[in-house]
């Protein structure tokens, strides 16, 4: 059986996924191929139809149909429908349904390369650094992953307060301002920053001045272009262990493979592959 997937998006064309996919393909040994597919949000109906027609029975959902696609889908899985956003989409038994694999890759990718942060969970303290929706998926995975002291910190502290609810009191969640946070940095074992803060062309600038860790603290940026964020490079200096944010897109990207077909493809040397990529761009 020949598989065909695609990604969905606007504007696609420096998406990494087809490659990513491509290579998930040949180490699972299975046939197939992984376009581009790009639509505009006035014509996500009538293209959904057509993806229909042509076959296919899985895709991902970026930017901006991550919402949009909803209403066009028969199910939500569980976590798609707690982040009201989709990024893979899969024909099973008949219906359309929603998943989200965005949280679960970022997890992943954090447990193959710091296995350790995963032991003692319950007593481990982490700081999410930002507040939008890729907060909010790893908020959800982290907590899925039995974390449960998960801290938040936004520029605008209304807004991570409204997401501490999301585990319905299932974490112990304090709320920081930026300015509070930057003294406390070092009582936490792992801090994520989640936003897009630090990418290029403004990859001068940092969500926060790590001055300060934690002795064997682990600090991960979601952001891949630059690889190493300024936050990154800042994180390392003072003494902690560093987490790239390419690793996600690769993990969430196997999440999604596994959805479709069943089977956890090997990531090999991916890692260091899709870096040098990254890097040449
Ligand atoms: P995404 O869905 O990609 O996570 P988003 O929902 O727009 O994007 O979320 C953006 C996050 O980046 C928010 O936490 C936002 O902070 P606010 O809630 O205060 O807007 C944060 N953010 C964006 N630009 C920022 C900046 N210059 N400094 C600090 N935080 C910033």
């Amino acid at each position: 059986m020949d598989y065909r997937f695609q990604v969905i998006g606007y504007p696609i064309k420096h998406s990494l996924s087809p490659w990513i996919h491509e290579q998930f393909m040949k180490s699972a040994n299975l046939q197939g191929e992984y376009t581009k597919n790009e639509i505009k949000p006035e014509e996500l109906q009538e293209k959904f139809e057509q993806i229909k027609q042509d076959g296919i029975k899985g895709f991902n959902v970026t930017v901006p149909h991550k919402q949009g696609i909803i209403r066009l889908l028969d199910e939500l899985d569980d976590t798609a429908e707690k982040m009201g956003a989709v990024n893979t989409v899969a024909y099973q038994d008949g219906k359309w349904i929603g998943f989200n694999t965005d949280g679960t890759g970022y997890v992943r990718s954090l447990k193959m390369k710091y296995d350790e942060l995963f032991s003692n969970k319950e007593n481990k303290k982490i700081l999410l650094l930002g507040a939008g929706g890729a907060a909010r998926a790893i908020f959800y995975a982290l907590y899925k992953s039995g974390f449960k002291q998960i801290d938040l910190a936004n520029r605008t502290t209304e807004t991570a307060r409204d997401l501490a609810y999301l585990t319905e009191g299932g974490t112990e969640t304090k709320v920081f301002s930026l300015s509070d946070i930057e003294k406390k940095t070092n009582d936490y074992d792992l801090i994520v920053q989640t936003t897009s803060v630090g990418m290029v062309p403004n990859e001068k600038q940092s969500i926060l001045p790590i001055f300060h860790v934690k002795e064997s603290a682990v600090v991960s940026d979601i952001v891949y272009q630059p690889i190493k964020t300024r936050l990154l490079e800042q994180a390392e200096k003072a003494g902690a262990k560093i987490h790239f944010g390419h690793t996600m897109l690769l993990y969430q990207a196997q999440t999604s493979f596994e959805i479709w077909t069943g089977i956890k493809p090997e990531t090999n040397d991916m890692d260091e592959q899709l870096r040098k990529i990254l890097e040449g761009r």
